[in-house]
């Protein structure tokens, strides 16, 4: 069970939460905008920007003559991003609506579009949608650089929830769509981009305290506990992290380990 189909399945974003407990998403996004090598003057659009603090590392290295634009569909992250980079462009957009024409600070097409950890938020039947209108806010050569969730991330979590939930007569859903590099591709190439470079890696990802796994969930598990009261989700999320401590947890450093796989592309626009 996936959204492969593309059904909506929405998760709360709250900016305190994301940037205290997973604050690790943008460092390790950091050597993504490595890869975009943002250049003085460039126009970078960052797509689901969340808390800004790429797009604040993207709008420093385009300087005063470039521009950076960061965009989120979740007001909350949007208003926090404003909030500590006030000096940063921000708006609150759905990525597959984006339009340039829309907003004030966007130039007519950008040199670059940029996307760390939010592609597989949107469903895998709306990949195709968004990569167009990335193709769109593109100048003609105009690279779209992203990393986003590859086939088989976190899988050893997701299928103790949805196991754990199962075997309590709940209905569990995947709420993600964790493509391969063919079939990321694949959506790529339709939309007109040439992919200079896909991979996928394993990125073993550590969520520090005793207290990690249950503080990943509830940063991005929204979705999987969405019909369950509060004390049924700490029951599930209790019996969870017994399923996978002895495999995921280490006593000694007081850390869980998640099996994070990233796929990471370069693409340009024909
Ligand atoms: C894990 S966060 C990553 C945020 C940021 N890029 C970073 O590296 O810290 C995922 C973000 O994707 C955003 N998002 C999810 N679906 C979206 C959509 N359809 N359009 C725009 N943003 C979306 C969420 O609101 C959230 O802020």
């Amino acid at each position: 069970m996936t959204s492969r189909d593309g059904d909506e399945r929405s998760n709360d974003w709250d900016p305190d939460s994301y940037d205290a407990e997973v604050g690790f998403v943008a460092d390790y996004g950091e050597s993504v905008v490595d890869l975009l090598d943002p250049r003085p003057g460039e126009r970078v659009l960052d797509l689901g920007c969340g808390t800004g603090h790429l797009t604040a590392d993207i709008a420093e290295a385009v300087g005063p003559e470039g521009l950076a634009v960061g965009v989120d569909q979740s007001d909350e992250m949007v208003a926090e991003a404003r909030e500590t980079y006030p000096e940063c462009h921000f708006a609150a957009v759905d990525a597959r609506e984006f339009d340039p024409e829309t907003l004030p600070s966007a130039p007519e097409r950008f040199d670059a579009v940029f996307s760390n950890a939010a592609l597989h938020w949107i469903p895998w039947a709306d990949q195709r949608t968004v990569a167009e209108r990335v193709a769109d806010a593109l100048a003609p050569g105009g690279r779209f650089v992203a990393e986003l969730g590859g086939r088989g991330n976190v899988a050893t979590i997701v299928d103790a929830v949805v196991d754990e939930l199962e075997s309590r007569g709940y209905e569990a859903a995947n709420p993600w769509y964790f493509p391969t590099v063919g079939e990321h591709a694949t959506v790529l190439e339709r939309a007109g981009f040439e992919v200079r470079m896909a991979r996928l890696f394993d990125r073993p990802t550590v969520l520090d305290g005793p207290d990690g796994l249950r503080n990943w969930l509830d940063v991005f598990a929204d979705s999987l506990f969405a019909s369950l009261s509060a004390d049924e989700e700490d029951a599930v999320v209790t019996a969870v992290e017994d399923r996978l401590r002895q495999d995921l947890y280490d006593p000694d450093a007081e850390a869980w380990t998640a099996g994070y796989r990233r796929l990471r592309f370069l693409a340009v626009r024909d």
